[in-house]
């Protein structure tokens, strides 16, 4: 599961009434939304395992290449300041089962001896994943994980004396969000390090600007010829008739991606093929609901956002992190960007 959690002011007791006040206010805008951290149920991380490993999906294994090729230089560099006896510690921002940060730990342990590891996750049973393969593959880790919505709540960091953090937040998961909620993300983040600790952030990049991303190549890293990323789109509606009793007919919507531009975004929508009405029944959180669809409109689902380097550098400083050094693949279609809390 990748690290899209709750949106940041969104009040919330339980996870069926944050799906149940998600999919009423969502689906009664115009036009109507549905935030993405509701692809997430068992089924959807599963199919979001599968996206990781498309031919077309690009993102994660140009990632993990960058840490494959550069982890050496990218822990050296975090590490530059830090107290003659000090160590890094490392904490990771929706880490899920954690399964590209094994490159950055097993450098860490070689350079340190050994590493303390916060991973942070909404679910324990990533965490559990995690901390499972770590333990069991990289020796010299100890990890400490902790389960927290890291977009709302201040972060349990066990700040170790003489160590220095570097914060971990990759997989380009910061595009998932609008860029205000990105600068509140990371302006959260940046009220809980010291000056001089790091963060390593994962972005995608946008077509142009030195990249040799085509805008046909991103659009099929988000609509793939196997079907599995309108699957992962589709599955949202299989998860509302489940938690809420909602009644869509999956077969009634077809998954959309497209380029948006001018937000430099790659946006997912589910279409309607046809008119229609869909319930919801009463619950906890409010009357029985009727939406009318018109064919041809759709539910934008995903935002993902791809940055030039100057957005990153523009986006960190909003954030109060100063821009150290990036690393990117040769064809610039990923940056790995690494930036001290000032
Ligand atoms: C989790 N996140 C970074 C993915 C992305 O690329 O924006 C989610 C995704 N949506 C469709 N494919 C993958």
């Amino acid at each position: 599961m990748p690290s899209i959690t709750f949106a940041p002011d969104a009040p919330i007791t339980s996870t069926s009434d944050a799906i149940a006040q998600e999919a009423r206010a969502g689906l009664n805008a115009t036009p109507k939304t549905l935030s993405p951290w509701l692809f997430y149920d068992e089924a959807g991380s599963h199919l979001f395992e599968q996206i990781t490993e498309l031919p077309e999906y690009y993102l994660t294994r140009t990632e993990r290449g960058i840490f494959a090729a550069n982890a050496e230089g990218i822990l050296r560099e975090a590490a530059l300041g830090q107290g003659p006896s000090g160590k890094l510690t490392l904490i990771e921002l929706g880490a899920g089962t954690a399964t590209k940060t094994g490159i950055l730990l097993t450098e860490a342990v070689r350079q340190q001896g050994s590493v303390v590891y916060q991973p942070v996750d909404v679910s324990e049973t990533a965490l559990d994943e995690a901390t499972e393969n770590i333990l069991a593959n990289i020796p010299g880790v100890t990890v400490r994980s902790q389960v927290a919505d890291y977009t709302r709540e201040a972060l349990p960091l066990n700040r170790l004396v003489e160590t220095r953090t570097l914060a971990l937040y990759i997989g380009s998961s910061i595009g998932n969000f609008t860029p205000e909620d990105a600068r509140d993300v990371l302006r959260n983040l940046r009220a809980q390090l010291l000056p001089g600790d790091a963060l390593l952030l994962g972005t995608d990049l946008a077509p142009g600007n030195g990249s040799s991303k085509t805008i046909a190549a991103l659009l099929a890293a988000y609509d793939d010829a196997a079907g599995v990323t309108a699957a992962f789109n589709l599955n949202v509606l299989t998860r509302l008739n489940r938690d809420l009793g909602a009644d869509f007919s999956p077969a009634n919507f077809r998954h959309r991606a497209c380029w948006n531009p001018t937000q430099s975004r790659i946006e997912m929508h589910l279409e309607s093929l046809l008119a229609q009405r869909v319930h919801i029944p009463a619950n906890a959180s409010g009357g029985a609901l009727t939406i009318h669809f018109e064919a041809g409109e759709s539910i934008h689902t995903e935002n993902s956002y791809k940055f030039t380097s100057t957005a990153v550098e523009a986006l960190l400083a909003s954030a109060g992190f100063k821009k150290t050094r990036s690393w990117q693949d040769s064809q610039h279609l990923f940056a790995v960007t690494l930036a001290t809390a000032v």
